[in-house]
C-alpha cells in the first residue's frame, strides 16, 4: 500500500472518529495526578520516516509519558554499556506478570528480565553513565528530547505526585540492590526513574519519538542522530516482548507491530522503516493499557496494512482480543 500523506491522514481521521465512542477503562488511580486528568482527551498521530505528520483530535495535549520513557532510557543505557552487557545484566524476556511485580523478581533470582518493567527500568537507569543524580537525570531527559526533537520538560506536579507515592518502586529498587542487579545508589535510580516517567509529551511528540526508532535512530524531523541503527532491533524486539505488558502477546497476535504503553494513557507502535503511530486517551484496562488509544493505534496499523507478520494478500485478523476485561 502506498503510504502517502492523504492515505495516512484518512486512516488517522477514521481511527479518531471510530474510537471516540469506545468506552470502558478508568484513569490510573495509584498516582494521584493521573486520576485527575480529563478522561475524554483523545489524540491520534502518525509521523513517517520522512518526518511528515498526520494528526487528529487532542494530538497537541500534553500528558505524562510514564512507562513509555522506559524505551528511551533503554536506548541510553544500552548505548552507554553496550548491548551485550545490557542484555547480560537486565535480560530481554517477558515476565508474564504485571509491570510492577515483586513476584517476578522472586521467581528469577532478583534479575529484572526486561528493561520495560519497573524493575528493569530502574536497573537501566542505574546503568546510565553518570557521576551524580543530576547528570543521570540530565542525560536521560536529553535522550527523550532528542527522540522527540522538542524541549520535553519535567512536570513538577506529576513528579511530586509520583515521588510522594512511589513506595512500591522504592521497595523494588532495594530488592534489586540486594540481588546485585542495581548499579547505582538504589534510591537515586528510583528518583531518576520517577522523574523520567513524569515528563510531559504530546501525541505528536510520541509519534516523532517512535518515528526516530522507525528511521533507524535518526530523528526524521531534526535529522539528529540519536541512537545507533544497530541498537534499534533490540528496542523493537523488547517492545514486542514486553511493551504492552501482559497484553504484549495479544498485541503481536492482532496488530503485529512492536508497541509500548504508559499509564498516562499513551500508546505507541512502530512500523520499522516506515512510520510510527501514537494515540493518547487516559482510561486504562486492568493491564494498564489505554483502551481507546490501543483501539486507535490498532485500527491505523490495520488500515495501512502494517503488520510485520502478515503475508501479502491475506485478510485482516479481528482486533477484538486486545482489551482485557
Ligand atoms: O512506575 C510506575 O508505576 C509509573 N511511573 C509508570 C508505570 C506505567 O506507565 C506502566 N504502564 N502501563
Amino acid at each position: 500500500m502506498a503510504l502517502d500523506a492523504q492515505t495516512i491522514q484518512a486512516a488517522v481521521d477514521a481511527a479518531h472518529r471510530d474510537c471516540t465512542t469506545r468506552t470502558g477503562g478508568a484513569n490510573a488511580s495509584y498516582i494521584p495526578y493521573l486520576a485527575s486528568v480529563d478522561p475524554s482527551l483523545f489524540g491520534v498521530a502518525v509521523v513517517t520516516v520522512d518526518g511528515a505528520a498526520c494528526t487528529a483530535g487532542d494530538s497537541d495535549a500534553e500528558f505524562a509519558i510514564e512507562s513509555i520513557s522506559k524505551v528511551f532510557t533503554m536506548a541510553r543505557a544500552m548505548a552507554d554499556v553496550g548491548p551485550v552487557e545490557f542484555h547480560r545484566k537486565i535480560g530481554a524476556d517477558p515476565t508474564g506478570l504485571p509491570f510492577n511485580s515483586v513476584s517476578a523478581l522472586e521467581l528469577h533470582n532478583d534479575k529484572p528480565l526486561s528493561p520495560l518493567v519497573n524493575a528493569g527500568a530502574m536497573s537501566s537507569v542505574s546503568l546510565v553513565t553518570a557521576v551524580d543524580t543530576e547528570q543521570r537525570w540530565s542525560r536521560i531527559l536529553q535522550t527523550q528530547r532528542a527522540f522527540a526533537g522538542r524541549e520535553i520538560r519535567l512536570s513538577v506536579e506529576v513528579n511530586a505526585s509520583e515521588q510522594a507515592t512511589n513506595f512500591h518502586n522504592r521497595a523494588i529498587a532495594w530488592l534489586l540492590y540486594g540481588g546485585g542487579a542495581m548499579y547505582s545508589d538504589p534510591m537515586e535510580a528510583c528518583d531518576v526513574y520517577t522523574r523520567q516517567c513524569s515528563t510531559l509529551i504530546t501525541t505528536e511528540d510520541l509519534a516523532t519519538m517512535g518515528a526516530t526508532i522507525a528511521a533507524g535512530g535518526t530523528n526524521p524531523v531534526t535529522h539528529e542522530h540519536v541512537v545507533d541503527a544497530e541498537l534499534v532491533p533490540h528496542l523493537l524486539a523488547e517492545m514486542t516482548m514486553e511493551g504492552m505488558y501482559t497484553s504484549s502477546g495479544d498485541w503481536a497476535y492482532t496488530v503485529g507491530l512492536p508497541g509500548k504503553s504508559g499509564v498516562g494513557g499513551g500508546v505507541l507502535s512502530v512500523a520499522p522503516g516506515k512510520l510510527a503511530i501514537a494515540a493518547f486517551s487516559p482510561p486504562l484496562d486492568p493491564v494498564g493499557n489505554s483502551v481507546r488509544a490501543m483501539a486507535a493505534v490498532a485500527q491505523v496499523a490495520q488500515a495501512l496494512d502494517l503488520s510485520l507478520y502478515k503475508v501479502p494478500g491475506a485478510g485482516d485478523p479481528p482486533l477484538d482480543p486486545l482489551v482485557k476485561g
